[in-house]
């Protein structure tokens, strides 16, 4: 259970909400009479009614009334704990979901149920933020429904000093998944950011607890746009979403369970094989690994030069123009003219 918090927004949504909908989901050509639906999740039919409201308040479109039955005229696209669990068998990921239909910062409550002892592999998702964070303290625009905003708990043994390589792991994920998804090749721009022609399509937070040769945990915030038929005003000219590069809607949940199943094998392949394989994927796959013009912004100063490859830990190396190779621990990468 999630300890409460000092927000005033709602809390993790009820499991029989989940299980509600899971129903019609799986009915969604039959009508169910609201008798039945409350048998079956153990409610009164009083309550099946409200909770049917706050469904329709959530966008998922249900057609009919507590005499007649319910069925879902669409299936919705919500990200329901109990349809994603069974799209993810045999990772760590299918048991301990923590779902949102609002909810501040997903890598804020990850955190805080990181510290309160939730296992490694428990996710939480929102269907919305009010306060999404980005990297380098930038907000993270989280519009209902139009994006996936997902936080994975990791405790991974590993020294802190592979925590960059983590991240890339991360990186790999969402590339792979935004892949197979599309049917595009999607760059990335070291770290991890996401790239469709040349826009930015998926951003990633990640967050960690460590002592100097542990890490107690790592929590790692996802956020892709996914069905925004338009960006907001300020990142129209840096960002894009799946919709805008493919001309279709996409199913967030089928998108959130190809990149959970990602995430789970590129980590095992890293607990078990340490950096060196992700380094070349990412080699494989990114035009940022090596011979590119780039901008570097660090909290120091800003420079340019050419990548020139990674360190062993996922550190980029940048060939300075004055000649001197630099290693970039953490900053903004910007492929300059
Ligand atoms: C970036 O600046 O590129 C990172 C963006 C990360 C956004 C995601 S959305 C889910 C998770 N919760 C947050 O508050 N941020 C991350």
């Amino acid at each position: 259970m999630v300890k409460k918090r000092k927000s005033p927004l709602p809390g993790p949504t009820d499991q029989r909400i989940d299980a509600l909908l899971a129903l019609l989901a799986e009915n969604a050509t039959i009508v169910i009479s609201g008798a039945k639906i409350a048998k079956e999740i153990g409610v009164r039919r009083q309550t099946v009614w409200q909770w049917i409201e706050t469904l329709r308040a959530a966008g998922v479109q249900v057609k009919g009334h507590p005499r007649t039955g319910y069925h879902i005229e669409q299936m919705p696209d919500v990200l329901a704990p109990q349809l994603l669990s069974r799209r993810l068998h045999g990772t760590p990921f299918a048991k301990r979901i923590f779902h949102f239909f609002k909810t501040d910062s997903t890598n804020s409550v990850a955190m805080h149920l990181a510290e309160t002892g939730e296992p490694h592999g428990a996710i939480v998702i929102a269907e919305q933020q009010t306060a999404g964070r980005g990297r380098s303290g930038r907000s993270w625009i989280s519009d209902k429904s139009a994006g996936i905003y997902v936080t994975i708990l990791l405790r991974p043994p590993i020294s802190p000093m592979l925590a960059p390589a983590l991240t890339l792991v991360a990186g790999l994920a969402a590339r792979d998944a935004i892949a197979e998804e599309t049917n595009l090749q999607p760059d990335i721009r070291w770290p991890n950011d996401i790239l469709l022609n040349d826009k930015k399509v998926c951003g990633i937070l990640t967050e960690m607890q460590a002592e100097p040769d542990r890490i107690h945990f790592a929590v790692v915030g996802i956020g892709i746009n996914v069905n925004q038929q338009k960006m907001h005003a300020e990142l129209a000219a840096i960002g894009t979403s799946l919709r805008i590069e493919t001309g279709r809607v996409h199913s967030r949940l089928e998108l959130l369970a190809r990149l959970l199943r990602h995430l789970d094998r590129y980590y095992n392949q890293f607990v078990a094989e340490g950096a060196a394989p992700i380094l070349r994927r990412f080699a494989e796959v990114s035009s940022y690994f090596e011979g590119k013009r780039v901008r570097i912004t660090t909290a120091k100063e800003t420079f340019e030069g050419t990548t020139a490859g990674l360190e062993s830990m996922g550190i980029l190396r940048v060939k300075r123009d004055d000649g001197k190779t630099e290693a970039v621990i953490s900053g903004t990468v910007a492929e300059a003219e």
